[in-house]
């Protein structure tokens, strides 16, 4: 909901005539801050979470970012690679052909409207050799308009990365780029002729008191808030995308009976049936917000009562869908496999609903690119096996003494140097690959200073006990490493996410491993004092939160992520606390590094309560020991 605040917030202020500078606030917020920023910058209209009625104080999410710079007109700035909210900006003007890789450089400039240029990595899958492209792509954001679906609004100016049909059509870039845009905004025409660039209008009282009206007792039926009014002086209206009314009234607040002075926004979008947002800011109150819609489920409820609305509740689906596809450039085949793969989105959509709902963190769970996928088809994401509780693991116990002094609140690998970039494992079951030379990356660079990237292809091609794609344990690849004599670089020996030939060279090996230790299980303060001692550990843990995690602290509930059913190997590289003290409730939480690229999670890491060994974190660890 922090996101929906975000909006009404910047809505607000362009109302008041502000810089656009200010509307960036959510994709500030993305990259600002490693921890606590999930990758959402475009999801507002994707949350299927289930509350909807919010005060700013209530209900548990993250402490409020700070903005750091509000950029001036002419001012021009450096965006950081990372920036969730630059990649999706940029993914969104790729060709279709293309697929993203990385950002190399992106800067921002206020002009008319928020100009991006951005400079990045991507690869052209019509292309044979499959051969890296750099585009330069300048985008002009008109944060006074939003496109159909709510979204700002942004088009293309230039781009030199074109795929071939739209180069067939014209070599003109001019051209080209008017192609392009018309192809991705085909969706948003209809409701960017209705937007007048003017600003509000003068809105009938009479009127104006009719729907706020009508809007209270929608709220009321829901969960409210309950508001009685008291007299309307005065009302504009603006259209958006959608309409804008502004209601200046005094309401008396149900919950106190008392009286205040309020405005009164509410922000109808005709094209989500029950999608108005209503925001109330009373003299000296906390801004309260409401929204009619309630979660899918619940439209999908009102169905079976009203069955004109069915084809609303249909809609939505689509909607998100659709949305979906273009965002994670989803193509499928056929009709009937397109049906196949609604048919388990929609199903996710519950899932995630239940997740949202009996989350006892601060997580949130959403849309993410396995959101078409079963939970099968997920599985084959993650790779790791069983362990035979039978057997000896053939690591030896880790020794961990006790502790002099108090342990640090927080603890970080990554700010100490020791913690490579996020990698994807792509559709590859060989997490216990990367789950082990994280290990190993983190533990070199304690003990030599230097923080290099190792191979995980070596480990597909040459660990015989493993399975490379189909799964890996990673007791195994510790013992295979020293078979083996060692690991190569990345670089030498680089990613393909499937098996090949095994072509070692002991020459290329550049750290040895001479065994490893099981951590003790179930004994998180073990950990968090080997981590600090020695470095990164490598766990398993059980991956059913993290299909759909956009961010938080995760602690769902148990019955929804047993400890029993480990199923992914990853890396745990820091500890931290979340404290809410409005809400006498306090969150610690380990910070997981996964191999899923930086588009996943908060920036390719998930954060998971600590403490009572959820989703099974303490089962499984274990380290390398370094010869
Ligand atoms: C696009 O422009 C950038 C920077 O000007 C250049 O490095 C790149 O090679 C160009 N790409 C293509 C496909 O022409
Ligand atoms: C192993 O690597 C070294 C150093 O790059 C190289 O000289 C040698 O030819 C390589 N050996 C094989 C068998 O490829
Ligand atoms: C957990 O590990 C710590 C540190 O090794 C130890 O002091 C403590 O007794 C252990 N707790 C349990 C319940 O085994």
């Amino acid at each position: 909901m922090r996101l929906y605040a975000a909006a009404t917030v910047a809505l607000f202020l362009l109302l008041g005539g502000q810089a656009a500078g200010v509307e960036l606030m959510d994709e500030e917020e993305a990259g600002n801050d490693q921890r606590a920023a999930p990758a959402e910058a475009e999801s507002e209209s994707e949350s299927v979470a289930g509350t909807e009625t919010t005060t700013e104080a209530q209900g548990v999410s993250e402490p409020p970012i700070k903005l750091v710079h509000v950029l001036n007109p002419g001012e021009r700035e450096y965006l950081s690679p990372n920036l969730i909210g630059v990649q999706n900006i940029a993914m969104t003007f790729l060709p279709l052909s293309m697929n993203f890789i990385n950002i190399i450089d992106a800067f921002r400039e206020i002009t008319s409207g928020v100009r991006y240029e951005i400079l990045l990595n991507a690869v052209d899958t019509k292309d044979k050799e499959n051969a890296d492209t750099i585009c330069r792509l300048v985008i002009l954001e008109k944060p006074w308009l939003r496109t159909q679906w709510g979204d700002k609004h942004r088009e293309l100016v230039t781009s030199n990365c074109t795929d071939s049909a739209e180069n067939s059509v014209s070599s003109d870039p001019a051209e080209r780029a008017r192609l392009l845009n018309e192809k991705y905004f085909v969706r948003s025409k209809r409701g960017l002729n209705d937007v007048p660039l003017g600003g509000s209008k003068p809105f009938d009282a009479q009127q104006a008191e009719e729907q706020l009206q009508r809007t209270l007792d929608k709220l009321t039926a829901g969960e409210g808030p309950h508001y009685k009014i008291v007299k309307v002086y005065t009302a504009s209206r603006q259209l958006v995308s959608g309409t804008l009314t502004r209601i200046d009234a005094d309401l008396i607040d149900g919950n106190t009976d008392e009286q205040h002075r309020c405005i009164v926004e509410i922000w109808a979008k005709p094209w989500l049936e029950q999608g108005h947002d209503i925001t109330f800011k009373c003299r000296n109150q906390k801004v309260v917000q409401a929204r009619h819609s309630r979660s899918v489920e619940w439209a999908e409820k009102k169905t079976h009562k009203k069955h004109s609305h069915s084809h609303h509740a249909l809609d939505k689906v689509d909607h998100l869908f659709h949305k979906f596809q273009i965002r994670f450039g989803r193509r499928y085949d056929n009709t009937a496999e397109r049906q196949m793969r609604l048919r388990i989105f929609r199903q996710n959509l519950k899932t995630i609903e239940e997740l949202n709902t009996n989350e006892m963190g601060s997580a949130k769970y959403g849309i993410t690119e396995f959101a078409d996928m079963t939970s099968t088809e997920y599985k084959e994401r993650t790779g790791l096996w069983q362990r035979d509780e039978q057997k000896p693991t053939g690591g030896a116990p880790a020794v961990v003494p006790a502790y002099e002094g108090e342990f640090p609140k927080e603890f970080d690998w990554r700010q100490k140097n020791a913690v490579t970039p996020v990698k994807n494992q792509g559709s590859c079951g060989s997490c216990w690959a990367f789950s082990v030379t994280g290990n190993i990356e983190g533990l070199y660079a304690v003990k030599t200073g230097e923080l290099k990237e190792f191979s995980e292809q070596e480990l597909l091609d040459c660990d015989t006990t493993d399975s490379a794609c189909n799964g890996g344990l990673m007791d195994n690849a510790y013992k295979a490493i020293k078979d083996i004599g060692g690991l190569e670089y990345e670089a030498e020996y680089p990613y393909e996410a499937k098996k090949q030939q095994c072509h070692f060279n002991r020459t290329l090996s550049h750290v040895q491993v001479s065994g490893f230790v099981d951590l003790p299980k179930g004994n998180e303060t073990a950990m968090q004092e080997w981590l600090l001692t020695h470095g990164p550990i490598s766990i398993g843990l059980n991956a059913n939160a993290m299909q759909f995690y956009r961010g938080g602290v995760s602690h769902p509930w148990k019955a929804l992520c047993s400890k029993k059913n480990l199923d992914h190997g990853v890396l745990i590289v820091g500890y931290g606390v979340s404290d809410y003290p409005n809400f006498h409730k306090t969150l610690p939480y380990w910070i997981v590094k996964n191999s899923w690229g930086p588009r996943w999670g908060e920036q390719g890491y998930y954060r998971v309560y600590r403490g009572d060994n959820t989703c099974g974190v303490s089962e499984m660890a274990t380290s390398a020991v370094l010869a």
